[in-house]
């Protein structure tokens, strides 16, 4: 790109009043900053607040230094940063409003190229959807993984031992002391959780898509490999804006087929199929529900790492990381090769003859772990937009199954019951959870994974059916039913389920079916009444008007559709 076309230039390259007053309030900048050299900002989700992107300041200073030896000016600005453990409501009720901040930050600012330091669940998606609704050359680096967990003697793995050791608990066979002691084992380094949870999952999706350099996904947070590539992904965002290598022209229709099969074939989490949506419909690309079904059913899940498999990110990426999963996927005619990526390479280029360093953890294509990975796509009476289920997670017994529903009008009214003795319920029963929905709790919830009853965790039951409008942890695990569309805030079939209906699951099948007749349906459709809006005011009532369901990506409505990269009007 020449000079006089960066975006950068119509702040600094004046030789006026406005040029003036750009350029001087840049305190500590040598004159030639401005000399029409591509500005690439470095948009940063450091947060002491964000605990697995607290090392993202060495990491800018890595990117940084990339970004000089390339010839460009590399500013570095701060974002809304969320945290997963910590925000309430929810992490996701924010990542609209995060990728909001992004956008408008690079929207309004002197900026041609843009790294987005990307880690913890939410932080992916924000910092994406916000660069592709103003479509300049964006390239991300991730934090990478936190190293292993180990407690006497086991590798364990975040969220997944947590829910584990938690069930154990409640089951009599862990003691309270034993779980606290596996609490200071569990999280030893900077870095996201080292599942193939959300964060992993959508580290690898970025690589998948072609937005990071190959390899990004997995190194781990520590390892002195992920600075070196902090350095290279900002020499490299330098030739991006040269190249006018913007993210719409990355982020292509054949880009996210070749993403949602890496996610089969990594058993990645369910919450991908939120974000990558919602990701498509800020580019104008048209994606669906169904093309997750479509394009993932046949794919097998050949990464052993937890909570679907045994390992976890860091022996990913000693196995060969994501390069050696896509290469096997491209000798089974399942990549796109064509798909341009942020190196300026295609895909096929990138992961050609990526070497699989262990079998154990990578397997060879016909030893998979899971013969039909990807996201199942429901639909039936109960769901007429479709729900998910993600069969790696879940127990082959319960995949065709018919059982009693047990209901819980909220989640506290889940809580309120779970525990009682007396609770009708067995593991034939199929536990309901409404009202977690995008509007209904705002942001969807992690709670699709509901926690089974003590007296049948006493008795060795370790799964149950359980459908909810709720999302749940990529860490988590379970025969669990979650997305439901038309969510139950919205008066959608889920809420007219009561206790003892019948309801049907069959997952080969793709049906959900709730065994009650029309006419009954229809009665209890005129009674039911709509919730009261929690919010009147505020962020939180902006988001209930304005979120789609989650087969739309849980976007705003105004939120979507590619709005260019125009530069707004001088405001001196
Ligand atoms: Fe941050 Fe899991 S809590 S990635």
């Amino acid at each position: 790109m020449e000079k006089r076309n960066l975006r950068s230039q119509s702040w600094f390259g004046g030789r006026d009043k406005d040029g003036f007053i750009h350029r001087s309030w840049m305190r500590g900048l040598p004159p030639d900053a401005f000399d029409g050299r591509p500005v690439i900002g470095i948009c940063n989700t450091w947060s002491e607040l964000t605990p697995c992107n607290v090392h993202f300041r060495e990491l800018a200073q890595q990117v940084k230094n990339g970004v000089l030896q390339a010839g460009g000016l590399p500013l570095e600005f701060p974002v809304m940063s969320l945290g997963e453990t910590n925000l309430r409501p929810t992490a996701a009720m924010f990542r609209n409003l995060a990728s909001m901040d992004v956008e408008e930050s690079i929207r309004g600012n002197p900026i041609d190229g843009v790294v987005l330091m990307c880690g913890c669940d939410k932080t992916t998606p924000s910092l994406v959807m916000g660069a592709a609704s103003c479509d300049v050359p964006a390239i991300v680096i991730s934090g990478g993984p936190m190293l292993n967990g180990r407690y006497r003697g086991e590798c364990i793995g975040s969220g997944t031992a947590v829910w584990r050791f938690s069930e154990a608990v409640k089951a009599g066979t862990m003691t309270n002391q034993e779980f606290l002691d596996a609490e200071t084992c569990l999280h030893r380094s900077p870095g996201h959780c080292m599942t193939m949870g959300t964060a992993s999952t959508m580290a690898c999706m970025v690589e998948a898509l072609g937005l990071s350099l190959p390899g990004n996904a997995a190194i781990p947070a520590p390892d002195s490999r992920r600075g070196v590539l902090a350095h290279l992904t900002g020499r490299r965002i330098v030739e991006m804006v040269r190249e006018d290598l913007r993210i719409s022209k990355i982020l292509t229709r054949e880009a996210f087929q070749n993403a949602i099969r890496a996610c089969a074939a990594i058993g990645g989490s369910t919450n991908a199929v939120i974000h990558l949506i919602a990701f498509a419909g800020r580019v104008g690309v048209p994606l669906t529900l169904d093309d997750w079904d479509k394009y993932g059913r046949n794919v097998r899940t050949i990464v052993d790492i937890q909570p679907a498999g045994r390992f976890l990110m860091e022996e990913f990426y000693y196995a060969g990381g994501l390069p050696a999963v896509l290469w096997k996927l491209a000798q089974q005619k399942q990549l796109d090769e064509g798909a341009l990526t942020a190196n300026g390479k295609t895909i096929g280029e990138n992961v050609k003859d990526a070497p699989n360093w262990d079998r154990e953890v990578i397997r060879d294509y016909d030893k998979p772990l899971v013969e039909h990975g990807g996201i199942a796509v429901l639909r039936g009476n109960l769901c007429p937009d479709g729900a998910v289920l993600k069969p790696s997670a879940a127990s082959p017994h319960l995949m065709k199954h018919r059982g009693k529903a047990v209901v819980f009008e909220s989640i506290e009214h889940y809580y309120e019951r779970i525990e009682n003795p007396d609770l009708d319920i067995d593991e034939n029963s199929v536990m309901v959870l409404k009202y977690c929905g995008p509007r209904g709790y705002p942001g969807m919830a992690e709670v699709g994974n509901m926690g089974l009853p003590p007296k049948l965790l006493a008795k060795g039951i370790t799964d149950m059916v359980r459908i909810s409008d709720a999302r749940m942890s990529g860490t988590a695990y379970g025969t669990v039913v979650l997305h439901i569309c038309p969510e139950a805030a919205l008066g959608g079939p889920l809420a007219l389920v009561r206790e003892g209906d019948w309801i049907e699951l069959d997952v080969d099948a793709r049906r959900l079916h709730l065994d009650v007749s029309d006419a009954e349906l229809a009665k209890r459709r005129a009674e039911w009444k709509a919730p009261e809006p929690a919010f009147k005011s505020g962020y939180q009532f902006l988001f209930t008007e304005h979120v789609t369901q989650a087969d739309k990506g849980m976007d705003f409505d105004f939120l979507m559709g590619c709005r260019g990269h125009g530069i707004p009007r001088e405001s001196h």
